[in-house]
Order: C-alpha cells, then sequence, then structure tokens
C-alpha cells in the first residue's frame, strides 16, 4: 500500500512538472495612448479608477500578470481569461472601435456590471477589492448612458446604432 501511494505522489509531482513545459503567452503589448477609452471617451476620474483597479487585467493591455500565472494548470486559467477578455473589449484599444461598436460596447459594460457578471467570479475570489459598489455600478451607467447618446447624436453618417 505504501508503495501505491509514493508512486502515485511520484506520478503527480511529474505530471505536475511536465505541465509546467505549457506556458500560456503573458502578453502587454504596447499601450498607444491616444487609443485608450480615456483618451478618446471624457472619463471622470472616479470612473477611471474603477476600470482600472477592477477591469484592467482583463480589459486592456496593462494586465498585471500575478505569481499564479506563472504555475500551470493557473497559469492557462488566466492567460486565457485575458485573451477572451481582451478580444471582447479593449479598453487600450477603444480608438480601433467605430461608431456602432462603442455604442454596443458602453451598453455590454453597464449591463454586465449591473448583472454581476464582471467582473468575473473567480477573479473576485482572489481581487476582493475589485468588486463593484451599488454606487459605483450606478455612477458607470450613468455615464456610459450619457456617452452613448452623445454618440448617437454626433453619427449621421453611419447607420442608427443597435442596441
Ligand atoms: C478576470 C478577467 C476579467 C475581469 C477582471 C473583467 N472581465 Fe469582462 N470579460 C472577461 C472575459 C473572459 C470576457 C468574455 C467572456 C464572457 O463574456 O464571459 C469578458 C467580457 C466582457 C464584456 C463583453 C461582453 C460581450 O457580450 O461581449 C464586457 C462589456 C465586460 N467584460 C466588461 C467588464 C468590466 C466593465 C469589468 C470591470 C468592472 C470587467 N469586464 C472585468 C474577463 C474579465
Amino acid at each position: 500500500m505504501r508503495k501505491v501511494i509514493k508512486w502515485v505522489v511520484i506520478a503527480i509531482l511529474v505530471i505536475f512538472l511536465g505541465m509546467q513545459v505549457y506556458q500560456p503567452e503573458r502578453t502587454n503589448p504596447p499601450v498607444d495612448e491616444t487609443k485608450t477609452l480615456f483618451a478618446v471617451v471624457t472619463t471622470p476620474p472616479e470612473i477611471r479608477t474603477v476600470f482600472e483597479r477592477s477591469c484592467f487585467d482583463c480589459h486592456s493591455h496593462n494586465t498585471r500578470w500575478p505569481f499564479y500565472s506563472y504555475i500551470a494548470p493557473a497559469s492557462w486559467l488566466v492567460a486565457a481569461d485575458v485573451h477572451e477578455g481582451r478580444k471582447h473589449l479593449n479598453l487600450s484599444m477603444w480608438g480601433d472601435y467605430n461608431t456602432n461598436k462603442r455604442v454596443a460596447k458602453l451598453d455590454q459594460i453597464c449591463q454586465e456590471i449591473s448583472d454581476e457578471k464582471m467582473p468575473l467570479k473567480q477573479y473576485l475570489l482572489l481581487h476582493s477589492s475589485a468588486a463593484l459598489s451599488k454606487a459605483e455600478v450606478d455612477l458607470i451607467c450613468d455615464w456610459a448612458d450619457e456617452q452613448r447618446e452623445k454618440l448617437m447624436a454626433s453619427d449621421t453618417t453611419e447607420s442608427p446604432a443597435q442596441k
């Protein structure tokens, strides 16, 4: 029995070490300061702080990679979230979005935080300070609504933005 346990432990160790070979990409591409959300949209400092604190790790090029993002299998999960997060909403590349996309993303931002879908649950487990208060949700939703209306009012060239 002892022998079996010993081999099981050795096997687990070997598998764990083997997993470390597959290192995901942990990139922070350079930020073009003229294209960030803050450069393009009027963002009061108290809203900016919330984005930086609670969203930037997955939705910008300013990701802070924690120590466990270097250890498989956590590294794979963290990298996948950042990769997916940037694909859906990249606050460092806001300037590349067209008007329709900006309108849609502003709407989604309010939706996701109101439904408590963002920040992701697994992220909040390890970053409890990233949670948004009710007041912060209201603040961002009011701001997002206002910015959306401004965009829709100014946009006469493209087809009406869809919700
Ligand atoms: C731990 C990483 C992580 C954090 C932190 C995070 N998100 Fe996300 N976010 C994701 C991932 C992954 C997706 C894409 C998959 C999904 O929708 O669950 C996403 C999707 C989104 C989307 C797009 C939904 C769509 O329909 O395309 C919005 C909007 C969003 N997040 C807003 C936010 C906001 C606002 C914050 C901060 C308050 C935030 N997220 C924090 C990982 C994160």
